[in-house]
């Protein structure tokens, strides 16, 4: 960030550098989803569309809460350039399989800067990404959830109906 005028900050900027990454990937992961809600939209699957969308909103959200983090300390905030998102899925099962697989990366990615916030003893930013640690366990479990009821329903005759009927209910119970 050579370019971009650095403030005087305890903020380090190796750690400055991951949050801003983070911003990306939150930015990212909701596009992701607003992708995945509107295949289950064109395909039928109306409650899978607005849990999706809820999805985006609360990834928009994660990226707000890190850029807001970065400016409070006196850090550079990035706006993040978002790179071209999978637009299509092979199968309903799939595009919650790929859900789950984004949240195991976001959740390996804020541990890693958590790991580092220790190293360079950067403890505020540690305790600001607790909230993130915690809430990736519900992240994580909602998108399991919703693939174990593709195993409990199963997928034949009216369970893919019946599966984005109980997607409601996971999405309702947060
Ligand atoms: Fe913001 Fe679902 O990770």
């Amino acid at each position: 960030m050579k370019d971009l005028l650095r403030q005087r900050t305890s903020l380090k900027e190796e750690i400055e550098i991951l949050l801003n990454n983070q911003v990306k990937m939150e930015a990212e992961a909701s596009a992701k989803y607003l992708a995945m809600a509107s295949w289950c939209d064109r395909n039928g699957y109306k409650n899978s569309a607005t849990y999706f969308m809820n999805q985006s909103n609360e990834e928009r959200a994660h990226m707000l809460k890190i850029f807001s983090y970065i400016m409070t300390v006196g850090g550079t905030a990035i706006s993040p350039e978002i790179p071209a998102v999978k637009q299509e899925y092979a199968s309903f099962r799939s595009v919650f399989e790929a859900a789950l697989q984004s949240e195991i990366m976001v959740t390996h990615s804020i541990n890693r800067i958590v790991t580092q916030t220790r190293k360079e003893e950067d403890y505020a930013t540690e305790n600001f990404l607790q909230w993130f640690v915690t809430e990736q366990i519900e992240e994580e479990d909602n998108a399991r959830r919703a693939i174990e009821l593709f195993d409990v329903i199963g997928e034949d005759g009216t369970g893919r109906y019946q599966i984005d009927k109980a997607i409601a209910k996971i999405g309702a119970a947060e």
